[in-house]
């Protein structure tokens, strides 16, 4: 596949209006827009048109039974797509939205089966983004926006790693800098009971919960035994070295890593702040402070991208258990590891 791409610079503070027309117009013509969102960058296309949402899968590379999340600007938009709405999607929708939340709903025929992966559920998303927001606003439709990234790769937080991956392969990318989380949404879904969430993300298990008291998690177990969510049972975030998720006390971790390091000097490490002097080898990466636990989220993929340019075959990664992130961070590292852990 190879097609001309245009780049465009925007602030994400104060777009500029002329780009966010072209890009909803093309979303309305069936073409594919990447743009940032708060979380990572999106891929999107009008997710009505199955045509538009299967250039989506291709230029990915996305196997195409893995759904789409729908991005809305409204939550009277979901109603003109989604039935049997729960009165819980609705207080969910008005605190957390818009923001990192999507939630799982059934889906009307509108929506058609080529962005569900053939489910009869869609997920629905309300970014907080400007830029995000004003493109959905001005194309009129919901737009299918999977990560902004080839499959299986690390998601994109940053316009560079979109241009990196998908290039000469979309219509148009949006460069708008650095994603503010830098993990994907909380996936929830609220057609099972009790509602699940299915994959850990910008907003917390706790903070859920607080609305939401019988929420259960069903994204702990490492085993790929029918994953609820389909996304699941894919390589996911993988840099092109491999990962290795090192578990202990910070002084066990430190040690355990450093003998593994000793003798390869194609090893990295991923680490914190509190930590990295503390390493023998050279090549190490500090994802941000323990004390900073958004910060850490907002930079692990950044970082398994910036270890494919250091030439590393290995890369060790401290486990990060740093407080209502530790999920969302842990298992996009985890994937990245194929859930390889060494404990100590
Ligand atoms: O923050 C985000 O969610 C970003 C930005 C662009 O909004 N999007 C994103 O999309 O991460 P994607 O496609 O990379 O991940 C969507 C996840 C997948 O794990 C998928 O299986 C799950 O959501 N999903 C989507 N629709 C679903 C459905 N109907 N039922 C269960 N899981 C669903
Ligand atoms: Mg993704």
């Amino acid at each position: 596949m190879q097609m001309k791409t245009e780049v465009y610079k925007i602030n994400p503070e104060n777009p500029d209006m002329d780009i966010i027309a072209l890009c909803a117009d093309a979303i309305k013509r069936g073409k594919t827009v990447a743009f940032p969102t708060e979380t990572v960058y999106g891929l999107g296309a009008n997710a009505l048109d199955e045509n538009a949402v299967r250039k989506i899968f291709s230029a990915k590379g996305r196997p195409n039974d893995n759904p789409l999340i729908l991005h809305v600007a409204d939550i009277l938009d979901v109603e003109k797509y989604a039935i049997d709405i729960p009165p819980i999607a609705y207080t969910l929708a008005r605190i957390f939205w818009p923001g990192p939340l999507s939630m799982v709903l059934k889906k009307n025929n509108l929506v058609p089966m080529a962005s569900t992966g053939g489910l009869h559920t869609a997920a629905f998303r309300m970014p907080s983004s400007k830029i995000a927001l004003a493109i959905i606003s001005k194309s009129g439709v919901p737009i299918a926006a999977p990560s902004a990234n080839l499959s299986g790769k690390p998601s994109p937080t940053d316009g560079a790693h979109v241009i990196e991956d998908l290039s000469g392969r979309v219509d148009i990318i949006l460069d708008a800098g650095r994603c503010r989380i830098g993990l994907e949404s909380t996936v929830a879904d609220l057609t099972s009971s009790p509602p699940v969430i299915l994959r850990p993300g910008g907003i917390s298990f706790d903070e859920l919960r607080m609305v939401v008291p019988h929420l259960m998690k069903s994204y702990d177990s490492s085993d790929s035994d029918a994953p609820r969510s389909p996304g699941m049972k894919y390589t996911h975030y993988s840099p092109d070295a491999s990962v290795i998720v090192v578990k202990g006390s910070m002084a066990s971790t430190v040690e355990k890593i450093n003998e593994l390091t000793e003798n390869n000097p194609r090893a990295g490490v991923l680490c914190s702040l509190e930590t990295v002097d503390q390493y023998r080898t050279e090549i190490k990466i500090c994802a941000g402070s323990r004390k900073n636990p958004d910060e850490i989220a907002s930079r692990i993929f950044g970082s398994l991208r910036m270890f494919n340019k250091l030439d590393v075959d290995t890369i060790y990664t401290e486990y990060f258990d740093v407080g209502p992130m530790e999920d969302a961070i842990m298992n996009r590292l985890l994937k990245a590891a194929s859930y390889e852990i060494i404990e100590t």
